[in-house]
């Protein structure tokens, strides 16, 4: 059976400690994992659109001697209702992984049931596994560690969300999120992601509050995500209204640790979850963050290959 990577709760707390080292690994020597995936297809589909998710799976499958061919669902029989099950027993015939961005996480699981080779999550309604990995990264390269530190996430209960709940508890980071009522992450992930925080044994909590001020007093680190994600655009303008308050200013930085930073997923929506003040700020490391896509990307796929 290949390994998948739908979900942060794919890895262990040790695979992802390996993950995370190994990312540092092939950021600092590239040139060392040129070869390791030749000979190698692998396909990406996307149900959405993407930017760095795309371009930096591109880059980082060529950069490993792999052949990447990125596929809009517009343009398979997968746009025209062949089934994701179909597609997953075909595409293996052909390819060594195929990595999807796609609506409903069944779907993820539908091509993982038929698929014969390792799938990936490069978003979901319910996760973004591969930017948590690259969040990860970014904490620790910046604050020098995970274990201890607190992660208030402020905004919509969602994909990112979720990741973050579970990996950063899985790190031993304390995680907050703060919604509006009615957004908060669904309570089986704030659960699962609360034992897994016991589980770490470095005294991290889990809190999902309602009042953003909660969540940002003394905080390491400060996430947002954009209030209305890909799917939602008919609620986009109700969200604005209900969201007002949820975002990333500078009272918010002024209320979290001296050291802060700033992380955001992108794409950022200015002005709305987050500032220009911010994101552009001393304490914004969005851009590195945004690098370290690649980086965490190419370790998961030597990983997936069983090819550290
Ligand atoms: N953060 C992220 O996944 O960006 P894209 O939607 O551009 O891939
Ligand atoms: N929550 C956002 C993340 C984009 C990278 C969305 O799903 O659209």
């Amino acid at each position: 059976m290949s390994r998948n990577f739908l979900s942060m709760d794919d890895v262990t707390p040790d695979e992802l400690e390996s993950l995370l080292s190994l990312s540092e690994e092939v950021k600092r020597s590239p040139a060392d994992y040129a070869d390791r995936l030749r000979g190698r297809a692998i396909a990406m589909v996307f149900e959405k659109p993407s930017t760095r998710t795309r371009v930096s799976f591109e880059v980082g499958i060529a950069s490993l001697g792999a052949h990447p061919l990125a596929l809009s669902s517009a343009e398979l029989q997968l746009g025209r209702g062949e089934t994701i099950e179909d597609t997953g027993r075909v595409l293996s015939r052909y390819v060594d992984a195929v990595v999807l961005r796609t609506f409903g996480q069944e779907r993820l699981e539908g091509l993982a049931r038929t698929a014969t080779v390792p799938i990936v999550n490069a978003l979901s309604d319910f996760e973004h596994p591969c930017q948590c990995l690259a969040d990860l990264l970014t904490i620790k390269e910046h604050r020098g560690k995970l274990e201890g530190l607190i992660m208030a996430y402020v905004g919509d209960g969602n994909n990112v969300a979720h990741s973050l709940l579970l990996g950063g508890a899985k790190a031993g980071m304390s995680v907050r999120v703060a919604t509006p009522p009615g957004y908060e992450p669904i309570p089986q992930v704030v659960g699962r992601a609360q034992g897994l925080a016991d589980q770490s044994g470095s005294g991290a909590q889990i809190l999902v509050t309602n009042d953003p001020a909660e969540a940002f007093d003394g905080a390491d680190v400060l996430y947002t995500d954009v209030w209305a994600s890909m799917g939602q655009e008919q609620e986009a303008n109700e969200r604005t209204l209900v969201f007002q308050g949820y975002r990333l200013d500078q009272a918010a930085v002024d209320r979290a640790d001296d050291e802060v930073i700033v992380l955001h997923c992108l794409p950022a929506h200015r002005g709305q979850e987050i500032t220009d003040e911010v994101i552009d700020g001393p304490h914004s490391v969005v851009w590195d963050q945004a690098e370290n896509r690649l980086h965490t990307q190419k370790a998961l796929l030597l990983w997936l290959f069983d090819q550290p």
